[in-house]
């Protein structure tokens, strides 16, 4: 019996995963279609269970003007923040209608069929950029 945080190597398809693994607890609880939102280390996540059956973890403020992001409504590749209705990519966290990125975060299943969630201590998750937005700094 195992309690508290994950092991490191629990991952399921193979990629290597470094960082803290953060058990969210069973799976079951966010329903097929819908997000849920954890509070982890002092941050507010939001996990997506898709259609497919898949996961996606991203910040659960929206980076707008604070919306829930866990309450939006998804498809197979987008959020929509209830708030204002932007729209986010779920596996990148980048903004299609020009709002700053949301954070990603890698997630997963265990064998139990516990949320697995991966914060890496060393550095910020990673930050999609704007898919309307060219970038910055691309000057001569
Ligand atoms: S707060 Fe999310 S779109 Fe405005």
């Amino acid at each position: 019996m195992s309690a508290g945080a994950a092991t490191s190597g629990a991952a399921s398809g193979g990629d290597e995963v470094s960082g803290a693994l953060h058990r969210l607890g069973p799976l079951d609880q966010v329903p097929v279609g819908e997000g849920r939102s954890f509070g982890v280390d002092s941050q507010q996540i939001a996990v997506f269970r898709l259609r497919d059956g898949s996961l996606r973890a991203v910040s659960a403020v929206c980076p707008h003007r604070g919306g829930p992001i866990a309450d939006g409504t998804i498809d197979q590749r987008e959020v929509l923040c209830p708030l204002h209705q932007h729209a986010f990519e779920l596996d990148t966290g980048c903004s299609t209608t020009g709002a700053p990125a949301l954070q990603t975060y890698p997630v997963f299943v265990d064998a139990d069929q516990n949320i697995v969630l991966q914060l890496d201590t060393d550095r910020p998750a990673r930050s999609g950029r704007s898919a309307l937005a060219p970038g910055s700094g691309t000057g001569p």
